[in-house]
């Protein structure tokens, strides 16, 4: 594979731009959101859209894994996790992808200046639900299947896809399927490549080889058989409510300190060679701000914040469920709540350890609290944090696909965010994972107007296909 064959590819990629935005607004205009029940057949229909995608690229073996049913409140269907290849010549290299199909919810209401489900672009940007996390680069690969098959240019390297719709669920069954398929489906996989996170900053390309972990925890507290009035009973009976409120302000500081002993000495200490790295890093506090869009960041220098990010555990309210949200001033005591919570959990933060101490610390908080009230504390899902060798023979070549795409090295960054089932892969498959990401830091994945920049998508969907073709070419590490 010459470097003239990369540049022809380039120049096909340029050409095919409107093709590849309308498939991208085809994707955003599916409101795959795997946390909304009613929403789930939709999830399923991205599933087969991606299917369809697949077939008429040219992709074979596609199989749509049925994982059965979330054994959960509402007993739902999940969605498929589409598996494909692409080649199987046994004399290449054999690269899976991952991504997810599934998005976050989104409303109108939220804060959104458009529609969340119609792709729209104002001045060379995309908005929709999805651009950037994860639909976008999901579909930067079928572009780059695309440009291949209408240059007639060998791919040349073998690819396994395996699309999940349940990562902002927890990858619920993904894990369990990875073991299945160890042997089968993804027998011989030599490196695992993911594309769903972001640059650092809205400027600098960069490879990512870290994610934090994140164990997600409920506490349901229950107390009056229906909603009442507090007119009538305020001060006369144990508020769930209050309760809740009571132990959340018990979990962590206004400055992100866990109130919960034990879980700081899990964490390994930061040597003189890791607080190095980030000196290197191209960032700093106003692009945080930036990325946040206020200045409201609780450390003062950029250091303290990378390492609050990347290498230190935090802990976030997430919301409330059967308490008063709406306008207005409802007199209400809500009966039942359910208060979720997370931890971002990094080395070497033992899991299981971590779950026990957080639920034990909740009960104990409930107890002193004197309420007759009925507390469940519990796990709803974990999934684990991963750092890797950031200059592995994989890594190698996504840097020259930067290079050659970018004209810079990129930076090598870890992330905050969480990516359940990339330390499934590097253990279960004995393979080493690479995090390419094509969106900006401020994308605003999970918030309002998410957006992906146009030259983000159009050089993201060359840096995939560079990337793979340099991966041909890279002696892979011993
Ligand atoms: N694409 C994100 C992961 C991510 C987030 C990478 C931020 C880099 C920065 C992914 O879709 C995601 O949102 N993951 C969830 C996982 C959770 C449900 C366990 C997350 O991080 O909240
Ligand atoms: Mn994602
Ligand atoms: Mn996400």
């Amino acid at each position: 594979m010459s470097e003239e064959s990369i540049k022809s590819y380039f120049d096909k990629v340029d050409s095919l731009k409107s093709s590849f935005i309308s498939r991208l607004a085809d994707a955003v205009a599916i409101p795959s959101i795997s946390a909304e029940p009613e929403r789930r057949p939709d999830v399923r229909r991205m599933g087969l859209w991606l299917e369809s995608q697949l077939k008429e690229l040219g992709a074979t073996d596609i199989v749509l894994k049925d994982l059965g049913i979330q054994h959960d409140t509402a007993d739902l269907p999940l969605p498929p996790i589409v598996l494909a290849r692409y080649g199987t010549d046994p004399d290449k290299k054999n690269i899976l992808i991952y991504g997810h199909y599934d998005v976050q919810p989104a409303q109108l209401e939220d804060g959104w200046n458009t529609d969340p489900f119609t792709l729209i672009e104002k001045d060379d940007v995309f908005y929709g639900r999805g651009a950037t996390d994860d639909k976008g680069p999901v579909v930067a690969w079928l572009n780059m299947l695309q440009a291949h098959k209408e240059l007639g240019l060998e791919i040349p390297v073998n690819l396994v896809f395996c699309f999940e719709g349940m990562e902002e669920s927890g990858s619920l069954g993904l894990e369990e399927l990875i073991i299945a398929e160890k042997d089968e489906y993804f027998k011989g996989v030599d490196a695992v490549c993911i594309s769903d996170n972001y640059w650092l900053g809205t400027k600098h390309p960069v490879l990512t080889y870290g994610v934090r972990g994140c164990n997600y925890y409920s506490i349901t507290i229950e107390g009056p058989a229906a909603d009442l009035h507090s007119g009538l009973f305020g001060g006369v009976v144990h508020e769930p409510m209050i309760d809740l409120s009571h132990i959340f302000s018990k979990l962590v500081t206004p400055k992100g300190e866990i109130l919960i002993p034990g879980i700081q000495e899990m964490v390994a200490p930061l040597t003189t060679a890791e607080d190095k790295l980030y000196d290197a890093i191209n960032f700093d506090l106003e692009g945080f701000e930036g990325n946040i869009g206020s200045k409201t960041v609780i450390q003062d220098n950029v250091k303290d914040a990378l390492q609050a990010r990347w290498r230190n555990p935090s802990l976030s309210i997430h919301g409330v469920e059967g308490a008063f949200y709406g306008a207005g001033a409802k007199t209400v005591i809500p009966a039942k709540v359910i208060g979720k919570f997370s931890i971002r959990t990094v080395p070497d933060i033992e899991s299981a350890k971590l779950d026990q101490i957080v639920i034990k610390y909740v009960e104990d908080i409930f107890a002193t609290l004197g309420s007759k009230n009925k507390l469940k504390a519990e796990l709803i899902h974990d999934g684990m944090y991963w750092v890797t060798d950031p200059h592995n023979w994989s890594f190698r070549a996504a840097a020259k696909a930067t290079k050659a795409v970018w004209n810079v090295e990129p930076d090598y960054t870890r992330e905050g965010g969480s990516i359940p089932i990339t330390l499934s892969f590097q253990d279960v498959l004995k393979t080493s994972v690479i995090l390419l990401p094509i969106g900006r830091g401020d994308d605003g994945a999970h918030s309002t107007n998410e957006k992906l920049d146009l030259v983000n998508y159009i050089q993201g969907t060359k840096t995939l296909g560079a990337y793979l073709h340099y991966l041909s070419q890279e002696e892979k590490d011993a």
